[in-house]
């Protein structure tokens, strides 16, 4: 998979994609991302990328022409499955949209600044729109970094035996049950015997009931989806 995203602060994301499995993706061949900063594509004096508002009222909003322009010469190089602008009135990107654009090849996701970007270029290019939560972050930048680190880990191949998605909480609409790891005691509380029998049908059994109990607990909403 090829992700492009353009920016007004490509440097924000850089470093979450440089590390761990977002690293191993990349270095395996499976993804590559490419951050493009938007004051590349202005032809306005300055590098100038955002405005007033039409109307009046607070906050700059970016400009047509750059976004249309980066757009456009990215297009000119690939086409794109999906066309994602990050906004906080976008849906909420959940687990079940992560797999499905886990398949695509080719996506570009734009990040608004500010106010957040002209209509019209949501009208004329933009295909998905995609929030991360009912919160407004600055810009679409770390909501980009989280989509992507959610995509890219699915994509096939990325993840081995040893950390497959199929045991991720969300994957079957249920959380994920309790892990534990050395020491058997720690501060007094123990790990459940069951998992140190190595009767690894007894094991299923209790994770699966684990992971139900948890999700009835926490997330009863999870469970009528
Ligand atoms: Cl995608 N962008 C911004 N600016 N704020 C957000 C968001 C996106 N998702 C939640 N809050």
């Amino acid at each position: 998979m090829h992700i492009d995203i353009i920016s007004v602060v490509p440097e924000l994301m850089q470093s979450a994609f440089a590390h761990s499995i977002m690293k191993r993706a990349q270095e395996k061949g499976l993804l590559t991302v490419a951050c493009h900063n938007l004051r590349d594509y202005t032809t306005y004096r300055h590098a100038q990328v955002d405005d007033y508002q039409f109307g009046g009222g607070a906050g700059m909003v970016l400009m047509p022409e750059p976004l249309a322009n980066a757009i456009e010469h990215l297009k000119e190089q690939k086409t794109f499955d999906a066309i994602i602008y990050m906004t906080p009135d976008g849906p909420t990107f959940n687990q079940k949209m992560a797999n499905t654009l886990s398949l695509k090849k080719n996506l570009l996701i734009i990040c608004g600044h500010y106010k957040g970007i002209d209509e019209r270029i949501r009208s004329l290019y933009v295909t998905h729109e995609l929030s991360i939560g009912d919160y407004v972050l600055s810009g679409g930048e770390l909501a980009a970094t989280v989509v992507v680190d959610a995509i890219g880990r699915l994509i096939p191949g990325v993840l081995n035996d040893e950390t497959s998605a199929l045991t991720d909480s969300f994957q079957d609409n249920l959380l994920a049950p309790a892990v534990y790891t050395r020491p058997k005691v720690f501060q007094g509380l123990e790990v459940p015997e069951v998992l140190l029998n190595g009767d690894h049908k007894k094991i299923e059994q209790w994770r699966a009931q684990n992971a139900l109990e948890r999700t009835q607990e926490r997330r009863p909403d999870l469970l009528n989806e």
